[in-house]
């Protein structure tokens, strides 16, 4: 299959006649089935109609994702919402006033609108109304539902560029949407209101700090930054290895002088070893290392540039060969247990500390 890519001004907010023209043409593929990657304001997705059980399955395939892992289905209009559900909390109208649109993606009741191939056997859905208005406009020509992975190869790097999608979906779906880069950089919060308190499954930029303003009661699932409690996580993707450069990752945790002397004694030795080497740190510490590689993800007072460009940091390790990478470990509060939730599943919770 040929995979058409399709430019949009990043973060436009209103659409030139052409822009409009290429947003319906790629509605109109997917009212017919087929699979189009488009941006939002979190991380790039892979989009297909949410209500056919066929396009659900089309998504799986080109991910290369297990049908167990059920997808998040996007509305453009928040009366949308109660088609594809049922026995609707009154929370939730709390948290979509609150923040819809936006990174936020709330666990129901599903109606029987929506096939369980869309929610890999649930019957529960994942709603998300992003606030990208050409994600907006995209759902709204697709006929308001879109499902939606993250439109990266399964255990891939989430993808913030639309050249990262075409690295992994390139000749598997009809169209690539590139509206640029994304703003910010990691995947929605996934609330539950299935059950009471309401759980974070997935942290990400709407915080639980955020979340507490409108909630009563909140609780977040413990697997989400340990290894050890001998849970499963809730949210059936977060069991799988994720976001994994192809390079072997280790996160080093401790003071920064040490963690700093440790990185690059293990960089050198590696380097002997013949191996390409990486380091994933902060502007505070880039002028310390030494390795072939050195990613500077932003400022440690900056956590939003540290989300935006995590994702492409790791990508351009692959780019660059790096075989073995070192990063820095960040403090888990606020936005920071988003960026550490990621960091670790990509070291697959390989951590070090000195
Ligand atoms: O920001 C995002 O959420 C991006 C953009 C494209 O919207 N999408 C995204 O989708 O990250 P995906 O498929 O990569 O991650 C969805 C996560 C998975 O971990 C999945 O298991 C969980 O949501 N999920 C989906 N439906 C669920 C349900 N009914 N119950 C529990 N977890 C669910
Ligand atoms: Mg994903």
């Amino acid at each position: 299959m040929e995979t058409v890519t399709v430019k949009i001004r990043p973060h436009a907010e209103t659409f030139t006649a052409e822009e409009d023209a290429a947003l319906r043409r790629a509605g109109s593929i997917i009212q017919s089935g087929g699979l189009v990657a488009f941006p939002t304001e979190t991380v790039y997705g892979l989009g297909g109609d949410a209500l056919n059980r066929e396009s659900s399955r089309k998504i799986y395939a080109a991910k290369g994702r297990p049908s167990d892992n059920p997808l998040i289905v996007h509305i453009c209009r928040l009366e949308d919402m109660e088609k594809i559900t049922c026995r609707v909390p009154q929370e939730a109208f709390r948290v979509a006033e609150a923040f819809w649109p936006g990174p936020l993606t709330m666990i129901l009741h599903k109606s029987g609108l929506v096939p369980t191939e869309t929610t890999g056997g649930l019957d529960t859905v994942a709603v998300r109304f992003p606030s990208d208005k050409t994600a907006g406009k995209l759902i709204e020509y697709s006929g308001g539902y879109v499902a939606a992975p993250s439109a990266n190869r399964s255990g891939r790097p989430s993808p913030t560029l639309a050249k990262y999608v075409a690295q992994d979906m390139d000749g598997r779906i009809d169209m690539i949407i590139d509206g640029g880069r994304v703003g910010i950089g990691l995947e929605s919060t996934i609330l539950d209101l299935t059950v009471s308190p309401p759980q974070i499954l997935r942290p990400g930029y709407v915080t639980e700090e955020m979340l507490s303003r409108v909630l009563k009661e909140i609780d977040t699932d413990v697997t989400i930054l340990g290894t050890d409690s001998g849970q499963a996580p809730r949210a059936p993707g977060m069991k799988y290895r994720h976001y994994a450069p192809k390079g072997e990752l280790t996160i080093v945790e401790g003071c920064s002088d040490a963690v700093i002397q440790y990185i690059n004694g293990q960089t050198a030795a590696k380097q002997e070893q013949g191996e390409r080497t990486g380091v994933i740190c902060t502007s505070e510490s880039r002028p310390r290392y030494s390795a072939d590689a050195v990613k500077c993800v932003g400022s440690r007072g900056d956590e939003e540039s540290i989300a935006r460009n995590l994702f492409s940091a790791l990508r351009e390790f692959d780019d660059e060969c790096v075989t073995k990478i070192y990063a820095e470990s960040f403090e888990a509060a606020g936005l920071g247990q988003a960026i550490m939730n990621r960091l670790l599943k990509a070291a697959g919770h390989r951590v070090v500390q000195v």
